[in-house]
């Protein structure tokens, strides 16, 4: 980590080298560090549950979801509760193992309904079709080129059962978010962190607008312990620009849903990509 680490502060404790992304140390460590610590993350996004209820609300209307980027479950349980079978992939071990502890907790018939892989979304094989490919809450801003974005619905191709769809939501790029100084640390209030008391807290936003890449970096200060940057590297994708990628790697755009609630608008946060592929009809 060079550029990206403005205060000279240490990584995260927990940031580890195995990783399957060999695009650079930046890209590497800003898709990974910040599902180093499941309780955290956890803890952070614990009162997001409008896309809990959109995704388990899709998921039952079909028979089988593979899920790419599926964390530590915050979607995943859900919608093995509510029935539907679903397989998950992460490329997060720690996210992964400690998915695998709260599916322990669950009744054997949830039990039954999920299976778990560590590995990397652009370059799933799975013997299984599946109805519905799910890439829930941002994950897939962490698809930094086309390439990434390229392998990733080549996967998606290959899992798809005839018919399937695939559905993912992203935060649509915010002009004045992108546009704020590097150097400025935006302070929140003190939190509660997991076993390290009340921290301080602040981020910082370096937006490279050549690559459409987000740096962010948290700034951690600990009461008891040593002050640590956790980055997390978001790619910044344009509507009309993913309608293209989904386009021209044989997919069409079936519905487009606001902020996990309808049609979307000028005021939207986030949209849903609700994607199935071309036919020759739909060409
Ligand atoms: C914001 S989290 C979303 C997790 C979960 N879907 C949720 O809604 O809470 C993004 C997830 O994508 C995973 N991820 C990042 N790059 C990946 C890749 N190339 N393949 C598979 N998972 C990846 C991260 O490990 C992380 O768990």
């Amino acid at each position: 980590m060079k550029a990206k680490r403005p205060s000279g502060k240490a990584l995260h404790p927990a940031i580890s080298s195995a990783s399957a992304h060999t695009q650079s140390p930046d890209l590497e460590a800003g898709s990974a560090a910040h599902y180093e610590d499941p309780d955290y993350y956890c803890r952070t996004y614990k009162s997001r549950l409008e896309d809990v209820v959109f995704y388990v609300d899709r998921a039952k209307q079909v028979s089988s979801v593979l899920e790419l980027g599926c964390g530590n479950g915050r979607i995943t349980l859900p919608i093995a509760r509510a029935g539907t079978p679903i397989v998950g992939v992460d490329l997060s071990r720690a996210m992964i193992t400690d998915l695998e502890a709260r599916l322990a907790e669950e009744p054997a018939d949830v039990r039954k309904r999920v299976k778990l892989r560590v590995g990397d979304m652009r370059k799933v094989r799975e013997r299984q079709r599946f109805e519905q490919v799910i890439c829930p809450f941002n994950a897939f801003l962490h698809l930094y080129t086309r390439a990434d974005v390229e392998a990733f619905l080549d996967s998606v191709t290959r899992c798809l059962a005839p018919n399937g769809e695939l559905l993912f939501d992203v935060s649509i790029p915010e002009p004045l978010e992108l546009a704020r100084k590097p150097e400025k640390l935006y302070r929140t209030r003190p939190f509660l962190y997991p076993g390290m008391g009340r921290v301080k807290y602040g981020e910082r936003f370096d937006y490279d607008a050549l690559k459409q890449v987000l740096h962010v970096s948290m700034e951690f200060e600990p009461p008891n312990a040593e002050s640590f940057v956790t980055p997390l590297t978001h790619r910044q994708f344009y509507p009309q620009e993913l309608e293209a990628l989904l386009h021209y790697n044989g997919f069409r755009v079936s519905e487009l849903v606001g902020d996990f609630i309808g049609p979307p608008s000028e005021s939207s946060r986030s949209l849903v990509f609700v994607a199935k592929q071309r036919t020759k009809q739909s060409r």
